[in-house]
C-alpha cells in the first residue's frame, strides 16, 4: 500500500556522503524517512545494490539485494552481500515500510568507492626528490621547551620540491583516479590544475603505522594527448618542526612521494601511471614551509607552467626511488582539511607603537590571502597572533622554539598579484602586516579558515546574547580545533591531547558529526597505545611529544587523559548509536584498564609502611602513585603543576572508577557478561577504597577543592548516606568563591550536571550567567571570540598573559547548554527515543536546541511570555519522544491550537507533579499553556 507521502533520503554510507576510495570491507548503511503524518515508524527496509547505476534502477544483475528486512534500524545496517573490490563503485538505494505497510518510493541513488585494498594493488613506488635532508633539532625538555627564547634560525630550512612527470594520452577516458600520499604534504596539480580541494594532505596520523592515501577523481583534468602530473611538497608533520618543543623530524627527514595514477579508457582498457624514478624535480619559489614557523615565498622564483605538459624540464634531476614498507597505508578515512570559511578584515589598525594590524575580529586556525602591487623584490612580512596586548600593541601570544606564525611574501613585481601560504596554517585573529608598499586597506586581506570539514549537526540560541556568543565561541574553537586532529590549541602545540577530547566530546558530538573524525582518531590513538597498556596522553604521540612527557612524568599517560580510550568511544556510542566502535577498541579499553590494576596494585604510595592493615589493603584500589594531571588548571592553584599536584590522587582514582564502570557497561552491551561482572565487582572495590581513603564524616574530601567533588559525585563514589553533606561541602565551597567556579579541564564537564542532579540548579544557573573571573560569561565580556585555555587569560587588571586563546576544553559547558537549557535529551543512545525537557526556570525567556542526528532533526524549543508558555518540538520519524511541560494543567495546555484532552493519535499525556508529561509520537508540535 503506498500512501505516497513516506519517503527516505539522506543516506549515508558508513556515515559519509557518496565516500570515495573507501577500505571498509563490510559498509553500513544510514537514511532517514520523512513523512507528513505523525507517528511514523520503520517497520521493514530494503536495500540494493549493483555495480552500475542502471542495473540498480532495473533491479537486475544486482551484488545484492537484502530482500524486505523486518526491522525498525535505518542507522549502520551493514552491507552482506559479495566481497568488495578493490577500486569498484557500488551503487545504492533503499525503500522503506511503515508500521502501517505504507511504503516508500526508491530513495535515490547513493554510491561508494572502494579504493585499493590490497598491497598488490600497489605499483607505485616511493620516490625523494633532490633534497638536503630536514636539520633535526636539538631535543628540549618540557622546562626547556616553555623557557625557550632563541630566534628561528631559518637559514637552515629548505625549499620546498617540485616534482613533474609526463604522459601521453592516445584516446578516450572513462575513468581516472589518482592515488596518493607522501611523506611530508603534498599538493598535486594535473595541467596546472589543482587536484582536490583538500588542504595538508595526508594530515597527521601516526605515520609509521597509518599513513593515509587519499583517492582523487581527476577524470575532467586529463586529457587526450600530453598531459604532465605535478606535485609540491613540504615538510608538513612528518618532518617539519611540531609539538610543544617545535622538533624537527618526527618521523623522517627525507621528502617522498607515491603515486598511482590509474587510467580506463573508453573501449576499457587499462593503463597506471606511477611514481618512479622518472618523475624528476626541482625546488620551488616556496624557499621554506613550515607549519609552526611559517611560509616564505619568493614571488620572482616561480617556475612559470612547472606542471603544463610542454614544460622544459631537462636541467631537472631524476629522483631517487627509496624503500619503504606499504604496509602502513589506509585509505584516507572521513572529511578531509578544507576551506571552510573565508572571513574579511573587520579593521586595519594603527598601534600605539605604529604597528600596522588587520583585525579580522575573529579567533581562528587558517592564513590569509594577500592582494599587493609593487615593486619586485619588495619583501612583506605578515606575522599572526590572537591578542593584543594592555595597550594594544601587537603581540605574540605564543612562547617557544619555533613559534614564528610567520609569513613572508616578496613580490614578483608589475601586475597585481595574490599571496597565500600552501602548506601552513596559523592560530589567530591578528596579523601584523611589514612592508607592505602603500596604505593597507581592508580589501588587501581576507582570512582563509581552515578545518576538517566536517557537517554541522547542531545549534542553540537563547535570548540572552551573552549566552549566544559563548555558543559561537564554543563552535570556533571546535572549528579551529578540529583540524585532521582534534587539537588542543591551534598555534603553540597543535596536538591530540586526549584529555582534551576527552571532556569535549559530547559538546563536539552536538555541534558536529564527528563520528568518522574521532573514529581515525581513536585508531591512531589505540596504535599509540604502549605494551605495557598504558594510553599515551595524545595521538599522534611523535618521539618530542613522549620526550616532553618523560622529562615531566616519567611515563606516558595520565588519568583523565588515557582513559579517552574509553570515554571517546562511549561518547561516540551514545551519540550516533554506533555498537562497532565499542567492539574496535574494547581490547584497547581492557588492557588500559590492566595497566591501571597493575599499577594500582603495584605501586604503593610512599607512606605505605606507616599505615594500618585495613588502609594497605585498600590501596590496590587506588590509583595513587606517579605523576598525573589533576583536575589541570583548576583556578585558584596558583600554577599548572600545582593544580596536578593537589589533585590528582583523588582525580585519579575518580577516573579508574568511572571508567572501570563504563567497562562494565560497554562489555554487557557486548555481550561479554563475565567481563562486564568482574569490571562491576572491580568499580565497587574502588568506590569503597575511594570513600575510605578520602572522605571524611563531615562529608569532606581530601582534596577539599570543586572539582574533587564534583568527580566523586558524578563517578558515584560517595556512599548515599554522605551525599547530602557532599553536596553541601561543594556548594560552600562555591557560595565561598562568590558563586564562580573553581574547576579544571576534567571536572567543569560535570559541575552543572552534579547542581542540577543534586537539586541546586539555581546554583548552576548562577555559575553560568557569572560574568566575573573566572567564569564562561567573563570572557564573553572581555571580548573572547573563542574559548581560552585559562579562565584568565585576560585577567580583570586587563593584563594579557601568554597562554593560547583557541582551547576547546572549558567549552564543554556546550553539551549542558543543549541539554539543560535547550531541554534536548537523548534517552535512547542514538536518539531513537528522545526526552524533551524545557528549563523554563533559568532566567531566560526563550530557548532552542536543535539536532540533526542520524535519524532527522531534532527541535527543543521554548519560550515564556508573562505566565504564557510555549514549546515547539520536532521528532524525527522513526524515533518517539517524551515532552515535560513544566507546571502545567492538563487542562489547559493546547497543542496546535488544540485542547491537549482532545488531540488524536501518537500522543499520550500525563499529569505530573512537576506539570504533564507527554508521550510522542514522530511530528511537529506545538503545545501551549498558561500558568494559572
Ligand atoms: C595542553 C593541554 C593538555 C595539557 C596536559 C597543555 O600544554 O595545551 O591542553 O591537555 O598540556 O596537561
Amino acid at each position: 500500500m503506498a500512501l505516497g507521502d513516506l519517503e527516505v533520503g539522506q543516506l549515508l554510507c558508513e556515515s559519509m556522503v557518496n565516500p570515495v576510495g573507501i577500505d571498509i570491507l563490510v559498509p553500513r548503511f544510514s537514511w532517514q524517512l520523512k513523512s507528513v503524518r505523525r507517528g511514523v515508524l520503520q517497520a521493514a527496509y530494503r536495500i540494493m545494490v549493483a555495480d552500475t547505476e542502471e542495473k540498480l534502477s532495473q533491479g537486475t544483475d544486482l551484488i545484492w539485494d537484502s530482500g524486505k528486512v523486518q526491522s525498525d534500524e535505518s542507522v549502520f545496517c551493514a552491507y552482506e552481500g559479495e566481497q568488495l573490490i578493490s577500486r569498484k563503485r557500488y551503487y545504492w538505494r533503499v525503500k522503506v515500510w511503515d508500521q502501517t505497510g505504507a511504503e516508500s518510493e526508491w530513495s535515490t541513488v547513493a554510491y561508494w568507492e572502494m579504493g585499493l585494498m590490497q598491497r598488490e594493488d600497489w605499483k607505485a613506488l616511493w620516490i625523494e626528490p633532490k633534497q638536503e635532508p630536514v636539520v633535526e633539532d636539538s631535543i628540549l625538555s618540557l622546562r626547556e621547551a616553555l623557557q625557550y627564547n632563541e630566534p628561528t634560525d631559518t637559514s637552515i630550512l629548505h625549499p620546498c620540491p617540485l616534482l613533474r612527470k609526463s604522459f601521453f594520452i592516445p584516446s578516450n577516458l572513462r575513468k581516472a583516479r589518482l592515488y596518493a600520499t607522501a611523506h611530508g604534504t603534498y599538493v598535486f596539480q594535473i595541467n596546472g590544475q589543482k587536484v582536490g580541494n583538500q588542504e595538508l594532505a595526508p594530515e597527521f596520523t601516526s605515520y609509521d603505522r597509518y599513513l593515509q592515501y587519499h583517492t582523487y577523481e581527476v577524470t575532467d583534468l586529463v586529457k587526450k594527448g600530453a598531459n604532465a602530473l605535478g606535485a609540491i611538497l613540504s615538510d608538513g608533520w612528518y618532518a617539519g618542526r611540531i609539538g610543544l618543543s617545535g622538533n624537527s623530524c618526527q618521523y623522517g627527514d627525507r621528502l617522498g612521494l607515491l603515486f598511482q595514477l590509474e587510467l580506463e579508457y573508453e573501449d576499457g582498457t587499462q593503463e597506471i601511471i606511477i611514481s618512479d624514478h622518472n618523475v624528476k624535480s626541482s625546488f620551488s619559489h616556496i624557499l621554506y614551509s613550515d607549519q609552526f614557523i611559517g611560509e616564505k615565498v619568493d614571488a620572482r622564483l616561480m617556475k612559470d607552467g612547472w606542471a603544463l605538459p610542454d614544460y622544459d624540464d631537462s636541467s631537472w634531476d631524476h629522483v631517487d626511488v627509496a624503500h619503504f614498507d606499504i604496509s602502513n597505508l589506509v585509505a584516507h578515512y572521513g572529511e578531509p582539511v578544507r576551506v571552510v570559511e573565508k572571513l574579511p578584515v573587520v579593521q586595519v589598525i594603527t598601534t600605539p607603537k605604529g604597528e600596522t594590524v588587520v583585525d579580522f575580529g575573529q579567533v581562528m586556525a587558517g592564513r590569509v590571502s594577500m592582494s599587493v602591487t609593487g615593486l619586485a623584490g619588495t619583501e612583506i612580512i605578515l606575522e599572526h597572533s590572537e591578542v593584543l596586548d594592555e595597550q594594544g600593541n601587537f603581540l605574540n601570544n605564543i612562547m617557544g622554539r619555533h613559534k614564528d606564525q610567520k609569513d613572508i611574501y616578496i613580490l614578483r613585481g608589475g601586475e597585481p598579484e595574490t599571496f597565500e601560504p600552501s602548506f601552513t596554517f596559523h592560530g589567530f585573529r591578528y596579523v601584523k602586516v611589514t612592508g607592505y608598499p602603500g596604505i593597507v586597506l581592508p580589501e588587501h586581506f581576507t582570512a582563509i579558515v581552515l578545518s576538517s570539514d566536517m557537517r554541522y549537526t547542531g545549534s542553540f540560541e537563547c535570548s540572552d546574547e551573552r549566552i549566544n556568543r559563548l555558543q559561537q565561541n564554543i563552535v570556533w574553537s571546535q572549528k579551529s580545533n578540529m583540524l585532521s586532529i582534534p587539537m588542543d590549541c591551534p598555534q603553540r602545540e597543535r596536538a591530540g591531547w586526549s584529555g582534551d577530547i576527552q571532556v569535549f566530546v559530547p559538546t563536539a558530538a552536538f555541534n558536529m558529526d564527528v563520528h568518522v573524525f574521532l573514529t581515525r582518531w581513536l585508531r591512531n590513538l589505540a596504535l599509540e597505545q604502549l605494551p605495557n597498556g598504558e594510553i599515551p596522553n595524545g595521538a599522534p604521540y611523535h618521539k618530542s611529544f613522549r620526550y616532553i612527557d618523560h622529562t615531566l612524568m616519567g611515563k606516558d599517560s595520565s588519568a583523565g587523559w588515557g582513559d579517552a580510550i574509553i570515554i571517546v568511544p562511549w561518547a561516540l556510542f551514545q551519540a550516533y548509536g554506533d555498537v562497532q566502535v565499542l567492539e574496535e577498541f574494547y581490547d584497547s579499553m581492557v588492557r588500559w584498564i590492566s595497566y591501571i590494576r597493575r599499577t594500582a596494585e603495584d605501586e604503593m604510595p610512599d607512606n605505605y609502611e606507616q599505615m594500618d592493615d585495613e588502609q594497605k589493603e585498600r590501596q590496590k584500589y587506588l590509583w595513587n602513585t606517579g605523576y598525573h594531571f589533576g583536575d589541570w588548571l583548576f583556578p585558584s592553584a596558583a600554577t599548572p603543576t600545582e593544580s596536578a599536584m593537589m589533585t590528582k590522587e583523588v582525580v585519579s582514582t575518580s577516573f579508574f572508577a568511572y571508567s572501570t564502570l563504563l567497562l562494565s557497561k560497554i562489555a554487557a552491551i557486548l555481550g561479554r557478561h563475565s567481563d562486564a561482572e568482574e569490571y562491576s565487582v572491580l568499580n565497587g572495590h574502588i568506590r569503597n577504597a575511594f570513600s575510605e581513603e578520602y572522605l571524611n564524616d563531615e562529608g569532606m574530601l581530601s582534596a577539599h577543592f570543586q572539582g574533587a567533588y564534583v568527580l566523586a559525585l558524578q563517578f558515584g563514589l560517595v556512599p548515599e548516606m554522605a551525599r547530602i553533606k557532599v553536596v553541601e561541602q561543594l556548594v560552600s565551597l562555591i557560595e565561598g568563591n562568590g558563586y564562580r567556579l573553581d574547576t579544571g579541564f576534567v571536572s567543569v564537564p560535570f559541575l552543572l550536571d552534579v547542581l542540577c542532579k543534586y537539586g541546586k540548579r539555581e546554583i548552576a544557573y548562577m555559575l553560568l550567567f557569572q560574568t566575573e573571573c573566572p567564569s564562561w560569561l567573563y570572557e564573553v565580556e572581555r571580548g573572547a571570540t573563542t574559548i581560552w585555555e585559562s579562565w584568565s587569560a585576560i585577567q580583570p587588571d586587563g593584563k594579557v598573559s601568554s597562554m593560547s586563546f583557541n582551547h576547546y576544553a572549558f567549552g564543554c559547558v556546550g553539551d549542558w547548554l543543549y541539554r539543560e537549557i535547550g531541554g534536548l535529551h537523548k534517552e535512547q543512545v542514538g536518539y531513537k527515543k528522545i526526552n524533551i525537557q524545557p528549563a523554563v526556570d533559568c532566567g531566560l525567556s526563550y530557548a532552542s536546541a536543535k539536532y540533526e542526528s542520524r535519524y532527522g532533526t531534532i527541535v527543543s524549543g521554548w519560550s515564556k511570555q508573562g505566565r504564557q508558555f510555549t514549546v515547539e518540538v520536532i521528532i524525527p520519524t522513526n524515533t518517539t519522544g517524551t515532552v515535560m511541560l513544566p507546571s502545567a494543567n492538563l487542562e489547559n495546555v493546547k497543542e496546535s491550537g488544540i485542547p491537549l484532552r482532545e488531540t488524536l493519535g501518537f500522543i499520550s499525556f500525563q499529569q505530573m507533579n512537576l506539570g504533564v508529561s507527554v508521550l510522542l509520537g514522530s511530528g511537529n508540535y506545538r503545545f501551549t499553556y498558561s500558568l494559572e
